[in-house]
């Protein structure tokens, strides 16, 4: 996790608050992060000095088996609880770690680990299973018979039916801490907080150049010299075009520290949104403007927030940025349909200072193209707020409900006004994300509906316009298409049933069909619940116990075990370790990735040395070493 000085006060370095981010490390170029303290997993507690409550939890509960997710698992959590004021939610818990995945645990040891950090109700890990009239136990959780009561069996010997809910002792953050952990929890360092925020200018591999401008005319005078150079700001699509499609850039310039591309204001006509905000910061922001506004003017941001907590996961969205969404322009961005149906503008700057205003309706060009010259860099969104009877709604639909891509998603909005006593549509947008190259927009079925009465006759009409407006050719893209089509129907169809249901409250429209009411309601994913039952088979050996894996103490601290190398060749020595990554990583500029695989060759050292040092045998270790 980074742990970094709060934006204002690495500007004015007055404020000196703190937050803790959970990031990908494989994202997260390495000089972005100069000024920061970095938190890893290693970093927090380990076997040695003593576990840190979180890691102790994880392999308390389970939830560790083979170790390749629990150091992220660990981080998110430590993040969450170091960011907090008070003991989390289950569902702050759990959309902390949307981001997590896990092949092998199933995930419910692993929630149920963290679940005593969480501040609801405790009874539901302590209290005993009830009894029923039947005599079988209830379960606390769920209410329901199950098995959770311990039984005692013939032979008078405790329970032969074990639940996980047994295994839970009230306990908190703070009541863990201690047991094995005797480490202070890290600060920020200090000598960071002293240091002063420099431009940067720094060298890579190949003549590649890595700016930091820290104001707008230091980053529009570096464009004017290097039209092409990249603009980086979350590094969430840089990163994998980089690492995954041999993307090089010779000229990166990082605008996280340039003030006037993070205004967040409250303006007369709306919201004013700076390019370089980040999703987790927007997603704050837009909250705090919901409850202060009220639902009248904000239906926009209602539905953008409402989107927002489907895009990826914590870890990206702490680093992902509003104009880094917009700019690479991908046809499933779940943003770029949103901006487009609210009416929203980009202001944008070129290198002479001159700023222009483009609606976003008009920004996206092509696939991946946008209306963005060399020597013009995006400024801010401005999100115009709603007007009275104007509703905006967002729709993803995806394999998974989080951190996945859609597979169709879209944001309509319609205004409604009263013209001779009948409540009509003066105003439609309907667009879809996708589905083609670019957002597309429903042009014939827009037309079609301004100035009429939005009731179910006009339905089958605007059905067969919107299968013109959103073709789906057989072979398009992404496949799934007949699935996919009748995705943009339904969407368009539970959008109508939202705004019946608006204006039906306010007595202007006919009711919804109970059947239907489920459709206008947005999807919210209950806490996850789960008990595991198992049978205990005493053999007088550790066969068929529940217990903790040994190496879940090694994995937690991400202790390194050991890694494969590959060599064309056999029988090879080892000549340098150092040099040969050099050779072959000199196109990546510092990415902390790099840093992983040296960790790995180091541990194979690791492990080659603990080997010889346990068994002596130098068979192993010369077997080991073979390589190029
Ligand atoms: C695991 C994962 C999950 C994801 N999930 C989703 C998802 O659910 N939905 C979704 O829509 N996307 C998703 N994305 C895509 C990505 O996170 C977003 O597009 C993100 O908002 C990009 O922001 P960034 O700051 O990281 O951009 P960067 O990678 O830093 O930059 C992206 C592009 O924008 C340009 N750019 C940035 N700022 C400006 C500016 N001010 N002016 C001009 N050009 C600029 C950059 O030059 C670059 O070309 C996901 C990505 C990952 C890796
Ligand atoms: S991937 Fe999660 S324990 Fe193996």
């Amino acid at each position: 996790i980074a742990h970094f000085l709060n934006l204002s006060s690495i500007l004015t370095q007055i404020i000196t608050l703190f937050r803790h981010f959970a990031i990908n490390a494989c994202l997260a170029p390495l000089y972005s992060l100069e000024g920061m303290h970095i938190i890893t997993v290693e970093g927090i507690g380990n076997c040695r000095r003593g576990l840190h409550p979180v890691q102790e939890r994880l392999a308390e509960a389970h939830g560790s088996q083979c170790g390749f997710c629990t150091p992220g698992f660990v981080m998110s959590m430590y993040a969450l609880l170091r960011s907090s004021k008070q003991p989390p939610t289950k569902e702050q818990i759990e959309d902390s770690l949307a981001g997590n995945l896990c092949r092998c645990t199933g995930y419910r040891p692993i929630i149920d680990a963290f679940g005593v950090f969480a501040k609801t109700d405790d009874s539901l890990y302590t209290a005993s299973p009830s009894e029923s009239a039947n005599g079988k136990a209830i379960c606390p959780s769920t209410g329901k018979p199950c098995l959770c009561r311990n039984e005692t069996d013939v032979n008078g010997n405790e329970s032969s039916l074990l639940s996980s809910v047994k295994t839970y002792l009230p306990s908190s953050y703070n009541e863990i801490d201690g047991n094995a952990y005797n480490e202070k929890e890290l600060i920020f360092p200090p000598e960071l907080q002293l240091r002063k925020i420099m431009p940067l200018r720094l060298n890579g591999f190949n003549g590649v150049r890595w700016y930091r401008p820290l104001k707008l005319d230091q980053l529009l005078q570096l464009k004017s010299c290097y039209p092409e150079a990249k603009l980086i700001i979350g590094n969430s699509e840089v990163g994998v075009e980089t690492e995954f499609k041999n993307a090089q850039y010779g000229v990166m310039i990082s605008v996280t520290h340039v003030p006037e591309l993070h205004t967040l204001k409250v303006e007369e006509d709306g919201l004013r949104i700076g390019s370089a905000v980040r999703l987790a910061q927007l997603q704050d922001f837009l909250k705090k403007v919901i409850a202060e506004r009220g639902s009248l003017q904000t239906s926009s941001c209602q539905a953008i927030l409402r989107q927002l907590k489907w895009f990826a996961g914590t870890q990206i969205r702490n680093v992902a940025s509003v104009g880094g969404n917009i700019c690479t322009a991908s046809p499933i961005s779940d943003l770029n349909p949103l901006w487009m149906s609210t009416g929203a503008t980009f202001q944008i700057i070129d290198v002479n200072n001159n700023v222009r205003t483009t609606v976003a309706k008009d920004f996206f060009l092509g696939y991946r193209k946008v209306d963005l010259k060399d020597d013009e860099v995006l400024l801010s969104v401005i999100l115009p707020w709603t007007r009275p009877f104007e509703y905006v709604k967002e729709f993803k639909q995806a394999h998974r409900r989080q951190d996945d891509i859609a597979l169709v998603n879209a944001g309509m909005r319609v205004h409604i006004t009263e013209a001779e006593g009948n409540w009509i549509v003066s105003d439609v947008s309907i667009v879809y994300g996708g589905v083609a190259a670019v957002p597309l927009t429903a042009g014939k079925t827009e037309s079609f509906l301004v100035g009429k009465k939005l009731d179910y006759g006009l339905l089958d009409e605007a059905f067969n316009l919107l299968k013109e407006d959103i073709p789906l050719a057989e072979n398009a893209p992404g496949g799934m298409v007949e699935f996919r089509s009748s995705l943009t129907l339904s969407f368009f169809f539970k959008f109508f049933l939202y705004v019946t249901h608006e204006m039906n409250t306010k007595g202007l429209s006919e009711g919804l069909d109970v059947a239907n009411m489920s459709a206008i309601q947005s999807y919210t994913r209950p806490v996850t619940t789960g008990t595991q039952g198992y049978e205990l088979v005493r053999q007088g050996t550790a066969v068929g116990q529940p217990m903790v894996h040994l190496s879940a103490m090694l994995q937690l601290p991400n202790f390194p075990l050991g890694s494969l190398v590959s060599s064309s060749q056999k029988m090879c020595p080892v000549l340098t370790i150092l040099g040969q990554l050099d050779s072959s990583k000199k196109r990546i500029l510092g990415q902390l990735s790099m840093m992983g695989r040296f960790l790995h060759l180091m541990s194979l050292l690791v492990l080659a040395r603990s080997l010889e040092s346990l068994w002596q045998t130098p068979m192993i270790m010369q077997k080991l070493l073979q390589i190029k």
